[in-house]
């Protein structure tokens, strides 16, 4: 725990020193962008860890899987997640770390790059933010909750792209929020701020740590069904628990809305061509 917050606070102070420069963006593919503050924070951590830790599988998000895939522990990096917000200057991003054992989350970091929150959890140890003890909310109706979601850079190559659950919760809740930082989100959610969050299109590191937050807090974590949920499926449900059931009953009934988006290309403008 103290080694990953170490490595989560000066990655976040070392995301901070870009602000306001102008950075380079690349694009992974449409949509989906990394610039040099990414990869520098990716190297902070990789060192830091790898220098307590050498045995363990360490898997990042720019820099693959290193490390012997028959150890215990495997630690899912996200050197900042949150990139797109990153590279327009809309302040929330976070530095995600979480620690499998036997795929399993056990422990998670999440460094709040911009207010320097720093949320942690570990298995039967609660969650904290700032060191001070979290919990999840306690809303029992959907229409009385805050939820969050988010969309993957794949949204415009399928109609299975969350388009139809966002616009079925709208409906139904207070509100739905597109943080554009799931391991925020899933922070958000422990913290009791938000009721709900469920996405697809997910890679291990953006919820491994989350995943240990919302559970520390109190909340349920599952895949879409109820079912245990497996860090490598790409789909979570993650509530405070009251409401986890009925948001399991509302994503079972959801249908892709009818395409009025073109799948596979960015639909053009009215009178632009
Ligand atoms: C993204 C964010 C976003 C989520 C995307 C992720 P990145 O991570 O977590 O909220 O909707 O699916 O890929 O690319 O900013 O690290
Ligand atoms: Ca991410
Ligand atoms: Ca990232």
């Amino acid at each position: 725990m103290d080694v990953a917050s170490e490595a989560a606070l000066e990655a976040a102070a070392l995301l901070r020193s870009y602000g306001g420069n102008s950075l380079t963006v690349e694009e992974k593919r449409p949509g989906d962008l990394v610039t040099a503050a990414d990869r520098a924070s990716e190297d902070l951590i990789l060192k830091i860890l790898r220098r307590h830790f050498p045995e363990d599988v360490i898997l990042t998000e720019e820099s693959g899987q290193q490390g012997s895939a028959q150890g215990l522990y495997a630690w899912m990096i996200d050197p900042l997640d949150g990139t797109t917000n990153f590279a327009h200057g809309y302040p929330f991003a976070a530095v995600s770390i979480g620690l499998l054992q036997s795929r399993e989350p056990v422990l998670g970091v999440i460094c709040d790059v911009f207010r320097g929150d720093l949320f942690r959890a570990g298995q039967g140890m609660g969650a904290t933010r700032n060191h001070k003890p979290i919990q999840v909310s306690t809303t029992k109706e959907l229409s009385h909750s805050l939820l969050v979601t988010g969309f993957a850079y794949d949204r415009r190559e399928t109609p299975d792209n969350n388009y139809a659950e966002f616009c079925h919760f709208t409906h139904l809740t207070q509100g739905v929020r597109r943080g554009g930082s799931a391991a925020l989100d899933l922070a958000y959610v422990a913290t009791g701020q938000l009721d709900g969050y469920w996405e697809r299109g997910l890679s291990p590191w953006d919820i491994a740590a989350g995943i240990v937050l919302v559970r520390e807090a109190g909340g349920k974590v599952t895949a879409y069904d109820g079912s245990p949920v497996d860090v490598y499926s790409g789909r979570l449900l993650a509530s405070n628990g009251w409401l986890h059931s009925a948001m399991q009953q509302e994503l079972a009934q959801v249908r892709p809305l009818p395409v009025s988006f073109p799948v596979g290309g960015i639909p053009k403008q009215p009178g632009k061509d």
